[in-house]
């Protein structure tokens, strides 16, 4: 399979991969954690800071309605991309804060149901908040298992969502794995049951095309620092008619319409959720960032990294490594591995003497390393601008670190 894009084109438009790593071309390959900045993103930042900063929704004068503006269709662009409106798409400052939100206001919506359904899979992002409201609201928390191949077990889903499932709460892609979730199957069952479902897409918005319409989610979650955007932004995409039930997460200036002394009426959506001055910069460099991302296309951006992650995943089987990845017809261009024999955060920090960036460790995902029986993974991530010499610069450095802790090929 040809690659659909050019990713050394693509490179270029990356001021970072001008720098030097230990002397070497930076190999950058924890797009997972975060990704880099394309200079159109940076360039729309410093724009707005230079042309247009004023606050928002407070000023009569032209300053501040340019900001108000830009800030206003960037909830449109960002909406337009996952195929929502302007009102549903809420700006948070992380996925993490995405749920958190939900996990505060969407309780007074669950009615008698009292069981909490995750995955195995998840990020603490999308599990911690959960657990702790099942502390707090005396919840029943379960999980659907992972099968053998580190795929979901849909039976295991069908078995566990009854008419007591207040919610289903999913990761897209596994941050961890990979693995990419069957999403429509398991709405289509929480529907079915009368169940709401959370799609944390932080990996899979910035890689593949994403359509909350065909996913069929009430809620999705992701993070502009992941989809070549700042830190500092990202999304909350409710149902309308949900987020006009839930009750607001934080108070306080912008989101209401009307204060007294002793009371208060909220604002319209998407403001109800967005107290206080938010992160305009960020949500226009959001927006900037979808631009750039919509010119090369999602298709062709997927296609890139399908090709990439096949690629890696043959030539890593000539190693003497355990590859937890559930094969490229289940995943995502995220191949979490071991070598025999050699800590993960040994073979990351050997491969930074080479220039690469891979991340070792539990990846936020405890339970998950638990139950695979491994204190954490090397864990190469690929992003649209990585090549097929980035592959093989990974290859070459761990044929060195092979070779250094004499592990047997
Ligand atoms: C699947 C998944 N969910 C949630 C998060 C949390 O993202 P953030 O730290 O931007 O809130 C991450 C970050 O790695 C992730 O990979």
């Amino acid at each position: 399979m040809l690659s659909a894009i050019n990713p050394s084109a693509l490179k270029k438009q990356f001021p970072i991969f001008k720098r030097k790593i230990h002397g070497k071309s930076l190999t950058y390959l924890d797009n997972a954690a975060t990704t880099q900045k394309p200079q159109a993103v940076i360039d729309t930042i410093t724009d707005y800071y230079t042309n247009h900063n004023a606050n928002i929704h407070r000023g009569v004068y032209q300053l501040s309605q340019e900001a108000t503006g830009l800030y206003e269709a960037a909830h449109a662009t960002i909406g337009r991309f996952i195929g929502a409106s302007a009102d549903e798409i809420i700006f948070t400052r992380n996925t993490t804060e995405s749920i958190n939100l939900l996990a505060h206001s969407l309780p007074p919506l669950f009615g008698k149901r009292n069981e909490l359904l995750l995955t195995e899979l998840e990020h603490h992002a999308n599990l911690v908040p959960w657990q702790q409201l099942a502390k707090r609201a005396g919840m029943q928390l379960k999980f659907i298992r992972m099968n053998s191949d580190f795929t979901l077990d849909l039976a295991d889903a069908e078995k566990k969502i009854t008419s007591k499932t207040a919610l289903v709460a999913l990761c897209h892609v596994s941050n961890a794995l990979g693995t990419i979730n069957p999403v429509q199957k398991i709405t289509q069952l929480a529907k079915a049951k009368g169940a709401l479902t959370v799609v944390d897409a932080a990996q899979s918005v910035p890689h593949m095309p994403v359509d909350v319409k065909r996913l069929g989610c009430d809620f999705l979650a992701f993070s502009g620092h992941k989809m070549y955007g700042s830190t500092g932004i990202g999304v909350l995409y409710g149902r309308k008619e949900l987020l006009e039930r839930m009750p607001p997460y934080m108070t306080g200036g912008d989101m209401i319409k009307r204060v007294s002394y002793h009371d208060a009426e909220w604002n319209d959506l998407p403001m109800k959720f967005e107290a206080g001055t938010p992160h305009i910069s960020g949500a226009i460099g959001l927006a900037a960032a979808v631009s750039y991302l919509q010119k090369i296309g999602m298709e062709n951006i997927r296609k890139h990294e399908e090709h990439l992650t096949a690629l890696a995943l043959e030539q890593l089987k000539k190693f003497s490594v355990t590859i937890y990845h559930p094969g490229i017809n289940h995943g995502a261009g995220i191949i979490s591995f071991n070598l025999r024999g050699v800590h993960a955060h040994d073979v990351a920090s050997l491969m930074d003497d080479h220039g690469i960036c891979i991340r070792g460790g539990h990846h936020c995902a405890m339970p998950l390393m638990k139950k695979l029986g491994i204190p954490g993974t090397a864990r190469i991530s690929f992003g649209l601008y990585n090549t097929e010499q980035d592959v093989a610069a990974v290859m070459i450095a761990l044929q060195s670190i092979i070779k250094k802790f004499g592990v047997k090929v």
